[in-house]
């Protein structure tokens, strides 16, 4: 057995699926099985697998400058212009960047800089953060209570309260909505809960709501029509900053350039990481307006230096990747060419509206989900996450690698470079994982519950 302690898994499970190598969207087990990676590794390799232009950009920098870091007064190129380059794509105005190796770790800087600004313009009381119900934001300590997912809280005893987090409704009608209700009236209700939530705890004392524009981990949900513009409108009102995390949907995932756009959300805040490097070296960014970060030169100034950075804040090897990801995303057109083939895998998904199993497909460009449910007429739930599971092991033995998540939807989020055959291929195998997961749940007298 070995000494790997493994991260989100089983501890008493033993089967390992074991990746080898990889090339364009398939990899390789070590018995030279083939996959085709239906979920980009961790929703992150945009660009696929063994990219030679990348490579040779990472290498390159290798070569040239493998580590400078960017505390009190160094700073090293690709970091610059990394910095800038983001900027310049961003939705904020005069956008500064500030680098990180892991969403997660971005989150927490905006946690920590969100407290800092507003003390740094003498409103310390205003530090409590809004997050929803099955939100993922990662596990470190700030961001993993900013997670809602009951299984990255339960025994780890979040300081919850300590860090003043806030939890609101999760905007998904298909699981959440009231008997008879209609998604419009779903909307109404849920924004009048976030207002009645900001006014019980006064808003003056909420800095920020944080929001994933499209869920990934929490089973791919995509608000009705309506809530972000009614959702902004009460957060403007009350003077709440909205704090956009991009990790997923950032870079061409939901059909545009990144999910905010896709969800008309004018963000004040975004975090990246992910295909941010299409996750060919660990990098993060956590961006802010201008503005925020022109309010705390003083403060900064008087206390000797901004007190936060990481060792590998701006790794100049990651900052490589990171320019060159971005570089062939803006020449090869992905973005555009990613929407193109979101428009086709959606319609390819929509043949199995019919299926017995299959409650909902739902998702924007290369982010989809499929909901399974043991009876689609009365909208009702398994018990656990087995058959979700079963799905999840019936892909991989038919050659697909998708992600059971939130129980039992089956996510989907290939590289950005997938093919109409590829689509294809992915479609055929889940075809006959979801048959197999059929007989495994009439097997198990699990439908029509
Ligand atoms: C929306 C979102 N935010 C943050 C994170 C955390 O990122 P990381 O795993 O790089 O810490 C994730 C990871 O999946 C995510 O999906």
């Amino acid at each position: 057995m070995s000494a790997m302690i493994y991260p989100t898994s089983n501890f008493a499970e033993q089967d390992k699926l074991c990746i080898e190598r990889a090339k364009g969207v398939y990899v390789y087990d070590s018995n030279n099985k083939q996959y085709l990676e239906g979920m980009s590794g961790l929703w992150c390799t945009a660009l696929g697998y063994g990219n030679e232009e990348l490579i040779a950009a990472i290498t390159n920098q290798l070569h040239r400058l493998s580590f400078s870091h960017l505390f009190g007064g160094k700073s090293h190129s690709p970091g610059v212009a990394l910095a800038d380059k983001l900027a310049a794509m961003v939705p904020i105005e005069d956008a500064r960047v500030f680098f990180g190796t892991s969403g997660s770790d971005a989150n927490d800087t905006h946690y920590k800089i969100l407290r800092y600004y507003f003390n740094a313009i003498n409103k310390p009381q205003k530090r409590k953060i809004i997050t929803r119900e099955r939100a993922y934001h990662g596990v470190t300590v700030a961001s993993g209570a900013l997670t809602s997912l009951p299984v990255n809280n339960r025994h780890f005893d979040l300081p919850i309260d300590a860090l003043n987090i806030l939890r609101t409704d999760s905007p998904h009608y298909f699981s959440s909505h009231l008997q008879g209700e209609s998604e419009t009236q779903f909307v109404d209700r849920i924004v009048a809960n976030l207002e009645s939530l900001i006014l019980h705890e006064n808003p003056d004392t909420i800095a920020a709501m944080i929001i994933e524009p499209i869920t990934g981990a929490s089973g791919v949900i995509v608000p009705p029509d309506g809530y972000y513009k009614k959702v902004q409108t009460i957060l403007r009102k009350y003077d709440i900053l909205i704090w956009v995390d991009e990790v997923i949907t950032g870079f061409g995932r939901t059909g545009n350039d990144f999910g905010c756009t896709t969800m008309g959300i004018k963000p004040d805040l975004m975090t990246f990481a992910k295909q941010l490097s299409s996750a060919y070296y660990p990098i993060s960014a956590a961006v802010i307006p201008g503005y925020m970060h022109d309010a705390m030169v003083e403060q900064s100034s008087a206390n000797g230096v901004f007190g936060h950075g990481y060792t590998y804040s701006g790794h100049p090897v990651g900052c490589a990747a990171a320019l060159k990801t971005l570089e062939i995303f803006e020449r090869e057109h992905i973005f555009e060419k990613a929407a193109e083939a979101g428009v086709y895998l959606r319609k390819q998904l929509e043949k199995f509206v019919d299926h017995p199993l299959v409650g909902e497909i739902r998702g924007k460009g290369l982010l989809m989900a499929l909901e399974l449910v043991p009876n689609k007429l009365k909208n009702t739930r398994f018990a656990d996450g087995k058959v979700g599971a079963f799905a999840q092991r019936a892909c991989q033995e038919h050659g697909l690698i998708v992600r059971a998540v939130a129980g039992n939807s089956i996510a989907l989020c290939p590289p950005l470079i997938i093919s109409h055959s590829q689509i294809d291929e992915i479609i055929q195998k889940l075809t006959k994982a979801l048959d197999d997961t059929l007989i495994y749940t009439q097997k198990e007298k699990l439908l029509f519950a």
